[in-house]
């Protein structure tokens, strides 16, 4: 019986993944890594990435750098032909607005950047993982030193010193719709970039010491000022977690072709690599506009290319809830997010889910159905073999 419903599953698996392949054949782009574009030697200071992915009529251009605060833009344009300029001498006295663009800007679509700002730590002395008035001296990233970008392919990872321990950022970016094979397992597509941020063997203030990470979020036409929260489906892919947050515009007037996008999973992780057990709420505060300095305090990347008509808004994201574990009892967290334009990816029940389903609803269905037939057959030999035999 058990084999006739592996059976059941494996067919109906295959005929669910061949509609869903055939049916939505997915957007791809060609992706390139350039490394410091139009500079002659590696700039003091760390890296500047760009990752050009040119689509059928457009590219998104993803830049990521650790010169002042970390950060990641994403320039969406209606071009394939879009490039990046530099003006490495202005951009490296860290005091350059304007010195880095993407040409020619009326192709530009939308712009997004999303700054590392700070770490910040709080003894949590009654466990209610509420952050109290009086916190640590907040860990600054643009004080942290960085280490060289190691690259891999479309994906970059930067790793800096903090308390002991160390703050890595990772990027990829894809050039097709997917999922990530490490948990929470967010789901990518051409139009989407995933960042992690771990903190890896940081020696806490406090035995009870939580952490939450500030993020910042710079938009062009409409900015990153709401976060809505999605109900997701419990599936297998990030199984016990029930809520995404997507920050975006709340700007209802402007387009999909317009907005970015931040999204994640309410979920970090403790371990690497993580294990549903090590899994670890996430909250995140309201979006706040932020004053008028944060791009110069940020500088860098996201200085040197937005200006001061861009809005920036803030929000904090803590992890851990009342009664879980510190941060001193694994020494690690993780906690990924996708950026992209456009619509965002949303997760759909699974083949595999539909399959289980199918099965379940229908195997009864025609276990009910072969029975009546057996009963029937039986009953009709059982009649035949009752016949007189006289
Ligand atoms: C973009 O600019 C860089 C130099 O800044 C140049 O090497 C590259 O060929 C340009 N790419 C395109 C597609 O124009
Ligand atoms: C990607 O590159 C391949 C080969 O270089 C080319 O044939 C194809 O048209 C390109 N696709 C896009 C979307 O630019
Ligand atoms: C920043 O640049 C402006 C003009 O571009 C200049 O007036 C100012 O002195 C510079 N500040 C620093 C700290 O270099
Ligand atoms: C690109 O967008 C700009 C502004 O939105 C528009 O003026 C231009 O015509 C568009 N170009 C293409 C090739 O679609
Ligand atoms: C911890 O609990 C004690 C007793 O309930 C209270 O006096 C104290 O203010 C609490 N501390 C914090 C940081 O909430
Ligand atoms: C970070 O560096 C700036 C100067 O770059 C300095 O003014 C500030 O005090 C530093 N902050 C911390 C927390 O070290
Ligand atoms: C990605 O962007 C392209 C161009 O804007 C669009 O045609 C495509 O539908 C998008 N794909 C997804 C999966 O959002
Ligand atoms: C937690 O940190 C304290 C010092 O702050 C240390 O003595 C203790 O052993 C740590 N606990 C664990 C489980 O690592
Ligand atoms: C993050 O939390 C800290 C401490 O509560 C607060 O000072 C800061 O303003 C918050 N940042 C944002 C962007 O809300």
């Amino acid at each position: 019986m058990a084999a006739t419903r592996q059976m059941w599953a494996a067919l109906v698996f295959k005929i669910f993944s061949m509609i869903c392949s055939s049916g939505a054949a997915s957007y791809t782009r060609n992706v390139s890594v350039e490394l410091n574009p139009g500079s002659l030697a590696p700039p003091p200071g760390g890296d500047l990435l760009h990752v050009r992915a040119v689509g059928d009529h457009d590219t998104l251009h993803f830049l990521f750098c650790s010169q002042g605060t970390p950060a990641l833009l994403l320039v969406h344009t209606n071009v394939t032909f879009s490039n990046v300029s530099v003006d490495w001498p202005r951009f490296l006295s860290r005091n350059g607005s304007g010195s880095l663009r993407v040409e020619p800007a009326s192709s530009i679509l939308s712009r997004t950047g999303l700054i590392f700002s700070r770490l910040l730590e709080y003894n949590d002395v009654n466990n209610t993982a509420r952050v109290p008035l009086d916190l640590f001296p907040p860990y600054q990233l643009r004080n942290v030193t960085w280490s060289a970008m190691e690259l891999s392919g479309a994906a970059a990872r930067l790793c800096g010193a903090v308390a002991q321990g160390s703050i890595c950022l990772h990027l990829t970016v894809f050039e097709r719709e997917g999922r990530d094979e490490i948990w929470p397992r967010l789901l990518h597509t051409a139009n989407t970039s995933q960042v992690a941020v771990q903190l890896d063997g940081l020696s806490p203030r406090s035995e009870r010491s939580r952490f939450f990470l500030e993020l910042q979020a710079v938009g062009g036409v409409s900015p990153l000022n709401a976060v809505e929260v999605h109900r997701s489906i419990d599936d297998e892919f990030t199984p016990s977690v029930f809520k995404v947050s997507e920050w975006t515009s709340g700007d209802e007037g402007s387009s999909a072709d317009e907005r970015g996008f931040v999204l994640w999973k309410q979920v970090a992780y403790r371990r690497s690599p993580p294990a549903l057990e090590d899994a670890s709420p996430c909250r995140h505060s309201n979006p706040q506009r932020q004053s008028d300095r944060a791009l110069t305090e940020a500088g860098g990347l996201a200085l040197a290319f937005f200006t001061a008509e861009d809005s920036v808004f803030g929000l904090n994201i803590s992890f851990g809830v009342a009664g879980e574990p510190f941060y001193n009892a694994t020494k690690f967290l993780s906690w990924t997010a996708t950026v992209g334009v456009g619509l965002p990816p949303a997760d759909t029940f699974s083949p595999l889910v539909v399959a289980i389903m199918a099965v379940g609803l229908g195997a009864p269905l025609v276990m009910l159905l072969m029975g009546g037939v057996y009963m029937c057959l039986r009953k009709r030999s059982a009649v035949t073999g009752y016949e007189p035999i006289n």
